[in-house]
């Protein structure tokens, strides 16, 4: 499988960093398209990077031949992952702004691909609170942001802003991209509902554990990736029961949904599902609840005095996976920091699960859009790269698809 990568050059002194990155990725036999902002041509030329990747170089939005031949949509989805080196301050807050005044930013903007935006900038600004806020903003986006190095700098002054070098940056791009020899989700033309027939169960989203009425212990999980899969298991032609805690999302096309509050409610709408093919279990269901939950608001000072007693929730994937219904596969996730591997095995066996899907959320992927996932199954772990949450619902859902056709055995 060929791999592809767009790579926008903004307009930074760092740019020419970007020429020798270009061919070090095509002397791993990646393909590399560029894009060049207008300042990025004050730095570098068309013509060097077309030479070096081999490529024609895209630089102008109004290039009426080149949108009627290509189209900017189309090349902007067209890779693999799109890469932004150097991304100076402005073009990061472009970005961040949701601007699509220039041929970069409408890709940046219209593209459904993982993003790497590769900083570099003299050290006041990147310190400076408006940048640092549209890199939190990005990464809230799920744009991978790499760090930039500390050193001397072109301007004279020293800090944090310097490019990192060619090649550290092309190892982060082979991080990021997708393995060549995964088996890519197929929903070939002939085989377009690879579920259908299927009852898929999903649980989404935190639980809420009541203290009194108004209060209530609870997680930050956002209900994204699970409703992804919910949503990619529809598309896949399944029936799917969303079984969902408290969270602002729009239920997905073709889903039924049911709301739930604590994890006794959550269990007893997962039993009540059953039967089901397959059963993804991605909510954060809190693992304790308080043991006498006040009837009316408890004052403050009944905490401070008494303390709250907890007792421990049912564990609602431990109890499929010894269900006389167990559905044939029983998928779980896991949040783990760090490498996850070792104790989602653990956990695999201990929870009678066949899959675990450990999410590494040392980063922000509790409340963000994009999810690193590494899958546990009886055939030891598998790492993916990050990707935005759909991906890896629309590659679960296909991979969920073949192991109840029997073609995988996991
Ligand atoms: N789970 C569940 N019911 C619970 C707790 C967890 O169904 N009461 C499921 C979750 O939906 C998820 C998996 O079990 O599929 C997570 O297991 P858990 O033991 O909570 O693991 P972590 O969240 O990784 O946390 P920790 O290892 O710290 O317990």
């Amino acid at each position: 499988m060929d791999r592809r990568i767009l790579l926008i050059i903004g307009g930074g002194i760092a740019a020419y960093k970007s020429c020798e990155l270009v061919r070090l990725l095509a002397r791993q036999g990646i393909a590399v398209t560029c894009v060049l902002t207008d300042a990025g041509a004050q730095f570098v030329t068309p013509m060097t990077l077309a030479t070096l990747s081999g490529n024609r170089v895209h630089t102008s939005l109004w290039d009426a031949g080149e949108e009627a031949e290509i189209g900017h949509i189309q090349l902007s989805r067209a890779a693999d992952l799109v890469v932004v080196c150097p991304a100076t301050a402005d073009l990061l807050a472009r970005m961040a702004g949701g601007l699509a005044g220039d041929l970069a930013t409408t890709l940046l903007l219209a593209t459904d691909t993982p993003v790497l935006a590769v900083p570099a900038m003299n050290v006041r600004m990147w310190q400076h609170p408006a940048t640092q806020r549209n890199l939190a903003t990005l990464r809230a986006d799920g744009v991978t942001v790499m760090e930039p190095d500390e050193g001397p700098m072109a301007c004279g002054e020293y800090g944090p802003g310097r490019l990192p070098e060619p090649e550290q940056i092309a190892a982060e791009i082979m991080r990021l991209l997708p393995d060549p020899l995964a088996g890519q989700p197929d929903f070939a033309p002939d085989r377009p509902r690879p579920l259908h027939g299927r009852h898929l169960l999903v649980t989404a989203g935190p639980t809420h554990e009541a203290i009194d009425p108004v209060r209530f212990i609870g997680n930050r999980s956002s209900g994204r990736q699970g409703f992804a899969i919910a949503a990619a298991a529809a598309e896949a032609g399944a029936r799917v029961t969303l079984v969902s805690g408290p969270v602002a999302l729009p239920t997905p096309v073709g889903v039924d949904r049911v709301d739930v509050e604590s994890a006794a409610e959550m269990q007893a709408a997962v039993i009540a599902a059953l039967p089901a093919d397959a059963a993804v279990m991605v909510a954060a269901v809190a693992d304790w609840r308080p043991a006498d939950a006040a009837a009316g608001k408890l004052p403050k000072s009944a905490l401070t005095d008494t303390g709250i007693r907890l007792q421990p929730n049912p564990d609602i994937l431990a109890d499929l996976g010894h269900h006389p219904q167990r559905p044939s596969l029983l998928v779980g996730f896991a949040a783990e920091t760090g490498d996850p591997r070792a104790s989602a095995a653990e956990k695999r066996a201990r929870k009678g699960a066949d899959w675990i899907v450990a999410n590494d959320v040392s980063g922000d992927v509790m409340g963000g859009t994009a999810n690193q996932i590494h899958l546990v199954t009886a055939n030891g772990a598998e790492s993916w790269p990050q990707l935005p949450k759909d991906e890896v619902a629309r590659r679960l859902v296909a991979r969920i698809a073949e192991a109840l056709d029997g073609r995988a055995h996991d």
